[in-house]
């Protein structure tokens, strides 16, 4: 059955969340961090925040549909920065509220490590024109990045083409604005990234040995240069 991609609404958003808990339910990191089933608090306070998400303008979430059906089976979020952005905004701190059942010392580590290696690459202009990718080049980033934030899909739907056509649609984008992409990608999402040409630029291990799970879990930070030809590289 064909694959259709579109904006989500927030009536889209139970189903979107049922996708992401789906497609992370073997995820090492996300095992230890949160209960299995999700306890229906929990659901209510992502959804809350997913309710937050949507109508701040600066995010988009994307889904991808079976035509048929009308069943969602991927969808990506993406924050989309095409302005620059003050300091109390990308580096104020948010203490989350996870919810029910979920260990808070993994889920702190692990979102804090993601959160301060963001602010790293892609926080005011001075950090990003610093850039250096993993093949010595130096990125200028005149203008402000597009972040991917969630990209999943159901595992009975998986390579099908639904993620490439979520990268597809952000990486249109980011070319209309000239914007480089950052994200962190997990070792499931790794090589579909490389083939749009996201570049390494530092990995995330985390020692899963410290809560009493299996050996090392590793995130790649990975940024898609600008590829818009009026911005050249410095
Ligand atoms: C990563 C993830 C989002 C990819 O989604 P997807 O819908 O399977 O993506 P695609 O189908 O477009 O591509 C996946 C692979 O299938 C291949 N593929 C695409 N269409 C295909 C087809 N019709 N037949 C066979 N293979 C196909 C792609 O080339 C790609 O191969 P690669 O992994 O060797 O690069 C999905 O695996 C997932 O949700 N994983 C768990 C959550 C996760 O880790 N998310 C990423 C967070 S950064």
């Amino acid at each position: 059955m064909p694959l259709q991609l579109a904006p989500a609404g927030e009536a889209d958003l139970p189903k979107i969340l049922e996708v992401q808990y789906a497609a992370f339910a073997q995820d090492p990191i996300n095992r230890l961090m949160f209960p299995v089933p999700t306890p229906p608090s929990t659901f209510e306070k992502s959804l809350d925040r997913a309710r937050r998400d949507i109508s701040n303008p600066d995010v988009a979430f994307m889904k991808v549909t079976e035509t048929e059906t009308g069943e969602i089976v991927s969808f990506a979020k993406w924050y989309i920065y095409k302005h620059q952005r003050p300091e109390e905004e990308w580096n104020k701190e948010e203490k989350r509220d996870w919810g029910e059942g979920t260990n808070v010392e993994v889920a702190d580590t692990f979102f804090g490590l993601l959160t301060r290696n963001r602010r790293k690459f892609m926080a005011g202009e001075p950090y990003c024109c610093k850039l250096v990718t993993s093949r010595g080049r130096r990125i200028c980033t005149k203008r402000c990045p597009a972040v991917l934030n969630l990209l999943d899909t159901l595992p009975a739907h998986q390579r099908r083409g639904a993620g490439t056509k979520l990268l597809r649609w952000c990486a249109d984008v980011a070319d209309q604005y000239g914007l480089p992409i950052y994200l962190e990608a997990s070792p499931a999402g790794y090589h579909l990234y490389r083939k749009f040409g996201f570049e390494d630029v530092e990995n995330i291990d985390m020692d899963l040995t410290r809560w009493g799970g299996v050996g090392t879990h590793r995130f790649a930070c990975m940024i898609r240069p600008v590829h818009d030809s009026r911005v050249q590289p410095i």
